[in-house]
């Protein structure tokens, strides 16, 4: 009786571990608290599970080691460092639930870890699954024997069928999502579509398991005892149908090639210098802008960080060279949209300075998020009853608006303006800055904004043209 209560607790555990997965990579339907209340809940899940499993744990140095016990023991181990390490990053940005938890790692390295170890985590949890996925398959094997003769065959071939359709479903729903650029560190920020539906999030991540599910089990499978000799097999099917093996051999190949080619294209603007041509980078259209009465109010690093004058666009992450002289994406954007409007201009600029650094301005914003940091503003202040219209430009931080921003947003009187924002990222898109805009301000937030990421903006002309022309 008490074996059987561990063995269902144990069951219970891994349902429990699952399904949290599941929650936790939808952080942007959750919300960051309930992100950090399921990943504490799971940890803890986690805990019980290995209790639990204590037995295996205590047998893993000894014994034989066939090929499939190599496999699940990497796959567990991998699985128990990342989930630490989920757990650990997790805490030292906590914004809720750790709060109070100082931890000796800045909250920029602990993103970067947070974000590279859950996705991996994920794929290795769900090849974890497949693992077990024999129990499954054998209960479901036992009653579909005790069949009749047809019904026996077809559901056995739709089951195949629809566990290859999935694992199909899943590989193109891996590289849509970019998870190998996440997993490699090539996307430093993730990208969450606020507009997306909760079905198709959780529809492509339940086939991204199914096919991890689906090639760890096989492969389980291939590797139990009695490998080398299915190997032989192998051998003298390859030697006796040369042409398919070429074939076949052929698409592995190309398939490894695309994988490494599209899980690594991301490489991201922060390892490479971009210089400005600024002739070529802004063109020469201009909108009739009569109608309208507006001003360009942008916030970037440029001016709000204490950059050491020698400082190179490479060591300042996500900043342009323009003849020596630094240029942050959200002004160019600005200087695009002034050419285009003939609005006038306003940069927020703070007391406050950034580091240099740009991890440590990570760290920092993070810091003011937290603690209700309220920045000074410094510099001439703009007469914002002339304006109807308002064109805001930031980077995404965090996800949402740069602290100074929202902060400006919520002290000045917006009322009857329209806002048009224009967002610059680094892989996270719009993030919720919008829908965050709109609490903070008594104006009207266009739900049409731009959205710019930040390798692209020197090419952004267009899209900032053609945005305007819309809503003009
Ligand atoms: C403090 C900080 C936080 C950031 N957070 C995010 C983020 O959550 N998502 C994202 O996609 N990019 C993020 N980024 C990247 C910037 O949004 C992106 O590089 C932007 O183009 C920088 O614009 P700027 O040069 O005008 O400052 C962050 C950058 C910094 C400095």
């Amino acid at each position: 009786m008490g074996r059987l209560n561990t063995k269902r607790l144990k069951i219970i555990t891994d349902i429990l571990m699952t399904v949290l997965l599941f929650v936790l990579m939808g952080m942007h339907l959750t919300g960051q608290m309930w992100h950090e209340i399921s990943g504490t809940v799971c940890f803890v899940v986690f805990i019980i599970h290995h209790i639990l499993n204590r037995r295996w744990i205590a047998g893993i140095p000894k014994g034989k080691y066939p090929a499939s016990r190599v496999m699940q023991t990497v796959i567990n181990i991998a699985l128990f460092i990342g989930v630490i390490l989920l757990m650990f990053s997790g805490m030292a940005m906590s914004g809720y639930v750790f709060r109070w938890l100082p931890l000796p790692l800045s909250s920029s390295t602990a993103r970067s870890i947070h974000l590279m170890v859950s996705y991996a985590v994920y794929l290795v949890m769900s090849m974890h699954i497949g693992l077990h996925f024999g129990l499954v398959i054998g209960k479901a094997g036992r009653k579909v024997s005790g069949m009749k003769k047809p019904w026996r065959g077809i559901i056995t071939w739709a089951s195949r069928i629809i566990a290859l359709l999935v694992a199909v479903y899943g590989l193109l729903a891996l590289f849509s999502r970019k998870l190998l650029s996440y997993i490699t560190g090539n996307v430093k920020f993730a990208f969450f579509d606020y507009d997306e539906s909760v079905i198709s999030f959780y529809l492509d991540y339940a086939a991204i398991m199914g096919l991890c599910i689906f090639v760890s089990y096989y492969i389980y499978k291939f590797l139990r005892p009695g490998f080398f000799k299915r190997m032989r097999g192998i051998t003298q099917w390859m030697k006796a149908h040369m042409v398919k093996a070429v074939i076949l051999g052929t698409v592995i190949v190309a398939g490894v090639i695309l994988t490494a080619y599209y899980g690594t294209s991301y490489i991201s603007r922060h390892y490479f210098p971009v210089e400005l041509n600024r002739d070529e980078a802004i063109g020469t259209d201009k909108l009739d802008m009569e109608k309208r009465k507006g001003i360009i109010i942008s916030f970037t690093r440029v001016g709000n960080t204490n950059f050491d004058p020698n400082v190179d666009a490479v060591s300042s992450a996500s900043l342009m060279d323009e003849n020596g002289r630094l240029v942050g994406n959200a002004a160019l954007l600005g200087d695009m949209a002034e050419q285009i409007t003939g609005f006038d201009r306003y940069e927020i600029v703070v007391e406050k300075k950034y580091s240099s650094s740009y991890g440590a301005t990570v760290s920092e914003a993070r810091t003011e998020m937290n603690n209700g940091f309220v920045p000074t503003f410094v510099g001439e202040q703009p007469d914002l009853s002339e304006y109807d219209t308002v064109i805001l430009i930031y980077p995404l931080w965090w996800w949402t608006l740069p602290v100074p921003v929202e902060e400006y947003m919520k002290q000045k009187d917006m009322e009857g303006k329209n806002i048009y924002c224009i967002v610059t990222h680094g892989g996270s898109g719009l993030g919720s800055s919008i829908s965050d805009l709109k609490e903070v301000t008594n104006g009207t937030v266009s739900d049409d904004a731009l959205a710019v990421m930040d390798k692209d903006v020197t090419n952004a002309f267009p899209d900032v043209l053609n945005w305007i022309r819309k809503w003009k």
